[in-house]
Order: structure tokens, then sequence, then C-alpha cells
């Protein structure tokens, strides 16, 4: 159990090593929820160029960033993961959580200060496929491991046994 436990977080550091899944979306053409993996990062296209508008983006109705004409104000949940690219109007999200799952909308005004559709789309966070795989290989080997290891234990039982009841049995038919 110890060298399983052992196995379990040797993979969980190799898969640290790894980079990060990045998932890209378009809040403008996807139909499907956008769907990130936990700990990994996402892109949402939000608009091609936001330099010369105003945008309002919400989560749940929760007010985390403006971006009035270039100028980006994020709260301070999001600062440390979260940046727009205001010349792509590209929203990106780092170690994205689980919590990270909701419905989102961009309220955005257009350089003459009207009012244009909201820009909505849906996050829905996954868990990381790549280390829910590895956890289940270990564990299928581990299993294995024990299978093999439980049968050897009992042919090695049977065969002393079956040696036991050899010598007895054949004793007589040898000679
Ligand atoms: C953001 O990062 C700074 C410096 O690494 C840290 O002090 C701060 O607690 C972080 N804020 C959040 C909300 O995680
Ligand atoms: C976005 O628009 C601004 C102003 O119209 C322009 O200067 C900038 O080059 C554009 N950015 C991109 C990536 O097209």
């Amino acid at each position: 159990m110890e060298k399983f436990l052992l196995l379990l977080v040797l993979a969980g550091g190799c898969h640290a090593f790894l980079p990060p899944t990045e998932t890209k979306c378009d809040a403008n053409q996807d139909t499907s929820p956008c769907s990130p993996v936990v700990g990994g990062s996402v892109c949402i296209k939000l608009l091609n160029n936001a330099t010369n508008y105003k945008l309002k983006c919400f989560k749940d109705d929760f007010l985390f960033m403006t971006c009035n004409r270039g100028n980006l104000d994020i709260v301070e949940a999001y600062k440390n993961r979260t940046k727009f690219f205001i010349g792509t109007g590209t929203l990106k999200i780092t170690n994205v959580e689980r919590s990270d799952t909701g419905q989102y909308k961009v309220e955005r005004y257009n350089p003459d200060g009207q009012q244009e559709n909201n820009i909505v789309f849906s996050l829905q966070v996954k868990e990381d496929i790549f280390f829910i795989l590895v956890i289940a290989c270990l564990a299928l080997g581990a299993v294995l491991l024990i299978v093999l290891v439980v049968c050897c234990i009992c042919r090695k039982k049977q065969q002393t046994k079956s040696k036991g009841s050899q010598v007895v049995l054949n004793t007589p038919a040898d000679k």
C-alpha cells in the first residue's frame, strides 16, 4: 500500500512537469460550453478588437473585470490568474479552478457608447483526464501486482502440498 501511495505521489509530480492544458474557445462561434480542465488554462475570444470598446465581464452576475477603451480593471480575486488581451479581445484564465464553472456575460458598448448585444458563454470545468488515466493505470498495475503475488504464494503452497502427496502416492508406483 505504501508503495502504491508513493507511485501516486510520483505520478502527480510527473504530471506537474507537463505543460498545462490550454483550451481555446470562441464566445461568438461555439455553441457547446467551453470545457477547460482543472489546473489548465483557457483562452476565450470575446470580440475581434476591444481597443475602442467598453466591456463589463460578469461571472454568474459577479463583475470581475472591466475594460474601458484600453483601461483594464480586474478585481483582486481574479487578478493573479486573469489576463485580457485588448488588441485581440481575448480573455485568458490560467490555473482554472472547479469553481470557474458558470455562466459568463460580457456587456459591451461600442465606440459610440451604444450598448451592443451581450456576449455570453459558459464554462464547464472538467477533471484533468490525463491525470485520471495515469491514476487508473497505476491502480490497475497495483491490482495486477497483488493478484500476481497472491497467485505465486498460492502456487508455492500447492506445489509443496502436491509434492508431499506425490511422495506418498508415487513411491509405490515408481518401483
Ligand atoms: C496574488 O499573488 C500575490 C503575490 O504572489 C499574493 O500575495 C496574493 O495573495 C495573490 N492573491 C490572490 C487573490 O490569490
Ligand atoms: C485594434 O484596433 C486599434 C484601433 O483601431 C488598432 O490600432 C490595433 O492595431 C487593432 N489591433 C489588432 C490586433 O488588430
